[in-house]
């Protein structure tokens, strides 16, 4: 089976808005929705695990009863404090429902253009490596500093990435990674692929897209919108 968990629980702080980022619209239609749409929409995605704030779970479920068309199950529960904990409460609904032994794309729900090309590879990655990231190349050099005063080092372009999202995983292999963590230490770790690096396992890379942004700050929207105009991915 191939599960996509969206993680809907932040409550998007850098946007500065009452309602958390996810559920702004984009030409009157949500954020999280978009996203939703296009994992739903792919023909290798069974099922949709959608994770949300306690205060949001109605309200998502009435967003997708009204906007969401389709046969596959799409759940809605409770999130965590932080991203990595809201990924550990889909790892659980998992398992309590039967379903760990599966291919997991962890989505954030701000990123409303993703593709069925990155789906795909994410979903044959997973298959065959176990864990993966989307990335692409970093345009601008990259410097390291430690205080943010002086610069410690400069890492050769070549091999800076950005990472967007999907992560994908074999979901009963990061579950078993994530319980083998100590929590103070995965309490550092913003996704699943941090985890399998930590034990010294691979993560493959998959490639990403320009227009894979995620949705932070107000001008991101402007950006969204111009990115829906530019018809390159409606
Ligand atoms: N996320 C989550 N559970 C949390 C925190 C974040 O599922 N407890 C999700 C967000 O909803 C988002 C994704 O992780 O879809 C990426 O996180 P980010 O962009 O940092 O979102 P926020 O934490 O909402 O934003 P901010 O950092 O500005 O507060």
């Amino acid at each position: 089976m191939v599960i996509a968990a969206v993680l809907a629980g932040g409550t998007g702080t850098r946007m500065g808005s009452a309602l958390p980022k996810q559920f702004i619209e984009i030409a009157g239609v949500p954020i999280i929705i978009r996203s939703i749409q296009k994992l739903i929409g792919n023909k290798n995605v069974d099922r949709c695990i959608v994770a949300v704030g306690e205060d949001y779970v109605s309200y998502t479920r009435e967003l997708i009863a009204a906007h969401i068309r389709t046969d596959k199950p799409v759940d809605v529960i409770v999130g965590g404090s932080f991203r990595g904990d809201t990924l550990v409460k889909v790892l659980a609904f998992m398992e309590e429902n039967g379903i760990l032994d599966s291919v997991i794309l962890t989505h954030d729900a701000v990123r409303p253009f993703i593709d069925d090309r990155i789906i795909d590879d994410n979903i044959l990655a997973a298959r065959g490596y176990g864990a993966c990231n989307t990335c692409v190349p970093a345009v601008d050099t990259v410097l390291l500093s430690k205080g943010g005063r002086y610069i410690d080092f400069v890492p050769p372009r070549s091999s800076v990435f950005h990472a967007q999202t999907p992560q994908s995983f074999d979901a009963k292999r990061l579950y078993e990674l994530i319980r083998a963590t100590p929590p103070e230490d995965f309490r550092q770790m913003t996704d699943g692929c941090s985890v399998f690096i930590y034990h010294g396992e691979k993560v493959f890379i998959v490639k990403g897209s320009e227009n894979n942004i995620k949705i932070t700050f107000p001008e991101d929207i402007i950006r969204a919108e111009a990115i829906l105009k530019g018809g390159n991915n409606p």
